[in-house]
C-alpha cells in the first residue's frame, strides 16, 4: 500500500514560489535618500529585524547615499536613534552592533558623476572584502523626480549591469506616476536602464501578512473557493481609513489626492488579489498575469458614471480623539479653495464571468474616526422561508483585516441559548497574534527579503501599474476636466466620511460596514 504525506509532490509547482521561504543572496544594498524619513522609519528597522531573525545573507552591507557630509559613525548613530523608536522588535545592543558595522555612508549629490564612480569603487572593495559577489540592490527611496538623474548616472558608470553570474536590481518607491502618461514615461526611464525583470516596484500593502494570505485563504480551503463568485457573493467592500490628516505633506497631497495616493495602488492591488483567477503556478509572472487580467476587466467609467458611482470628499474641521482638528483647506500650504479629495468612494464593476453583477465598493479617507484597512466579502442572504419570517437574518460576512490586528473573521448566524428562537450573528475570529503567538513581520521586511532573493511576486509589474492608471485616469478626468464636474462632498474630521458615500450604497440597498 502506498502512503502519501503532504510533502510527496515533488513536481507540483504550487509547492514552489510563494510557499517557499525566500533565500536572499549575498549582496550590497545601496539606499538613495539614506537620510530620509522612509530610510529611518522603515528600511533600516526592517533590515535590522531581518538580521535579528537570522534572515539576512551572511555577506551583506548597506551603503546609504545622500547629500550631506557625514561619517559612517555619525550616520550609524542617527540610524540607531531612529531604529530604537521604530523597530518592531526591541534593539538588542549586541545584534545592533554587528548589524550596524555593515552599514556605510556615501556622501554625494544625485547629480555628481564622481560620486557614482566612488560608489562603484566602494562596492568593488566591499565585494572583495566581504564576499557579496557583485550582487547589487539599488533602493530609490527618493521622489520620482529624482529617478532619471540617479538611473542615468548609475548607467553612466555601468552599475546597472552586473558582472557575470551576479545581479543588479532596482527597487522604486511610490508614487509611480500621477496618471497613465507620467507612469509610462517613468517606466521608460526605469526600463531603459534596468530590465523589467530587475525592476521591483514597491507597493507595501502587498508585503502585509494578510494580503499575502488572501491567496492562501482562497486557494487552499475547500470551503472558500467554490463560493467565491457571483452566485454566492452579494458584494465586496474594500476600505481604508486613517485618522491622520495631511500632516506636512500638503503640497504633495495637493497634486495627488486619495484616489491617486491610496486607491490606484494599494486598494486596487488588494482588489486584484480578491478578484483574480487561480494562477497556473505560484511564480511572480503567473500571479501577476492574473492580476493584470483583473485590471483590464475593471469597467471603464463614463463621466456620467463617475458622477453617479464615485464620491469625492474632503474633510472639514472636526475632532479626532477628543481633540479639535482643522479643515483640509486650512492645512499648511494647501489652497484655501482646494478641490483635492481626501476621501473617495467608488462602485466598481469587474467584467468577468466570475464577478458579473457583483459590485466592489472601494473607499479610502483621511481624518476618519479610526485607522484600519479591511476587505469584507458579503455573501448573499439565504432564501427567506424558514427562520426569517419574524426575524431579520443578516448575511454571512468574511472580513479580512489587513491592519491593524491582522486576521480573518467570519460572521455566521447562531441561535441564542434559551427557549425562544432568537437568532443572532456571531463572529468566528482568527487573529495572527493569538494563533501564531508572534507578531507579523513588517511589510518592508518581506519585500526587502524578496528583492534580495529575486522574487518579484509581491511587487507591481509595469502593466499592472499602467492598467490601474488607465482606469483611474477616467475618473480624474471627469473630476478635473469636464464641464460639469461632480461636487466635492465635505465631511467633519473624525466622522466616517460624507453622507454621499453612504447614499452610494443605500441606493443599492446596502450599507458600509462599520470597521
Ligand atoms: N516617508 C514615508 O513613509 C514614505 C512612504 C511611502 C513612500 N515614500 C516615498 O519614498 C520616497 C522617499 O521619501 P522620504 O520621506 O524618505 O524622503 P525625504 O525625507 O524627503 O528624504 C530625501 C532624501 O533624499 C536625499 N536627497 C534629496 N535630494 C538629493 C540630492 N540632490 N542629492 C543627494 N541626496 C539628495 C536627502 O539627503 P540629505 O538629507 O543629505 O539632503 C534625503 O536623504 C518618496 O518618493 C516618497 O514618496 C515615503
Amino acid at each position: 500500500m502506498s502512503t502519501s504525506t503532504p510533502t510527496d509532490h515533488p513536481t507540483n509547482p504550487l509547492r514552489e514560489g510563494l510557499s517557499a521561504r525566500p533565500t536572499p543572496q549575498p549582496c550590497n544594498v545601496v539606499i538613495f535618500g539614506a537620510s530620509g524619513d522612509l530610510t529611518f522609519r522603515k528600511l533600516i528597522p526592517a533590515l535590522y529585524n531581518l538580521g535579528a531573525d537570522g534572515d539576512l545573507p551572511t555577506a551583506f552591507n548597506v551603503i546609504g547615499f545622500a547629500r550631506r557630509e557625514k561619517t559612517d559613525e555619525g550616520f550609524r548613530k542617527e540610524l540607531e536613534e531612529q531604529a530604537r523608536k521604530y523597530s518592531r522588535q526591541g534593539i538588542n545592543d549586541e545584534l545592533w552592533a554587528s548589524f550596524v558595522s555593515r552599514i556605510y555612508y556615501h556622501a554625494s549629490t544625485f547629480e555628481n558623476l564622481e560620486g557614482y564612480k566612488a560608489l562603484a569603487a566602494k562596492l568593488d572593495a566591499l565585494d572583495a572584502s566581504s564576499g557579496t559577489k557583485g550582487n547589487r540592490l539599488f533602493y530609490l527611496s527618493v521622489a520620482p523626480s529624482e529617478f532619471p538623474v540617479i538611473l542615468q548616472k548609475l548607467a553612466d558608470v555601468g552599475l546597472n549591469t552586473a558582472k557575470d553570474g551576479a545581479w543588479a536590481r532596482v527597487i522604486v518607491e511610490k508614487p509611480f506616476g500621477k496618471d497613465l502618461p507620467s507612469a509610462q514615461a517613468l517606466n521608460k526611464v526605469v526600463n531603459d536602464v534596468f530590465s523589467e525583470k530587475e525592476t521591483y516596484r514597491i507597493d507595501h500593502y502587498l508585503g502585509k501578512e494578510t494580503a499575502q494570505n488572501i491567496m492562501v485563504l482562497r486557494f487552499t480551503n475547500a470551503i472558500i473557493e467554490p463560493l467565491w463568485n457571483s452566485r454566492y457573493i452579494d458584494h465586496v467592500q474594500i476600505s481604508g481609513a486613517e485618522p491622520l490628516g495631511v500632516e506636512q505633506r500638503g503640497p504633495y497631497y495637493e497634486t495627488s489626492g486619495a484616489l491617486r495616493d491610496m486607491i490606484q495602488n494599494h486598494l486596487l492591488q488588494l482588489l486584484t488579489l480578491v478578484a483574480m483567477e487561480p494562477p497556473v503556478e505560484l511564480t511572480a509572472d503567473a500571479i501577476r498575469d492574473e492580476k493584470v487580467k483583473v485590471f483590464k476587466s475593471l469597467r471603464p467609467m463614463s463621466p456620467e458614471e463617475v458622477a453617479r458611482d464615485v464620491v469625492r470628499g474632503q474633510y472639514a474641521a472636526g475632532a479626532i480623539g477628543g481633540k479639535d482638528v482643522i479643515a483640509y483647506r486650512a492645512e499648511d500650504r494647501v489652497n484655501p479653495e482646494s478641490m483635492t479629495e481626501t476621501y473617495a468612494a467608488l462602485k466598481i464593476h469587474i467584467d468577468t464571468w466570475r464577478w458579473a453583477g457583483v459590485p466592489f465598493y472601494v473607499r479610502f479617507g483621511k481624518r476618519l474616526a479610526k485607522g484600519a484597512t479591511e476587505i469584507a466579502i458579503q455573501f448573499k442572504n439565504v432564501p427567506t422561508v424558514l427562520f426569517s419570517r419574524d426575524v431579520e437574518i443578516g448575511p454571512n460576512v468574511l472580513v479580512i483585516r489587513i491592519q491593524p490586528d491582522e486576521g480573518i473573521s467570519l460572521r455566521i448566524q447562531a441561535k441564542r441559548p434559551g427557549t425562544a428562537l432568537d437568532i443572532q450573528p456571531v463572529k468566528m475570529d482568527f487573529a495572527y497574534g493569538t494563533s501564531f503567538g508572534k507578531a507579523s513581520p513588517e511589510a518592508y521586511e518581506r519585500l526587502l527579503l524578496d528583492a534580495m532573493a529575486g522574487d518579484a511576486t509581491l511587487f507591481a509589474r509595469r502593466d499592472e501599474v499602467e492598467n490601474a492608471w488607465a482606469f483611474i485616469d477616467r475618473i480624474e478626468n471627469a473630476w478635473h476636466h469636464s464641464d460639469t464636474p461632480p461636487p466635492l462632498a465635505f465631511y467633519p474630521a473624525g466622522s466616517w466620511g460624507p453622507k454621499e458615500a453612504d447614499d452610494l450604497l443605500e441606493r443599492d440597498g446596502r450599507a458600509w460596514r462599520r470597521m
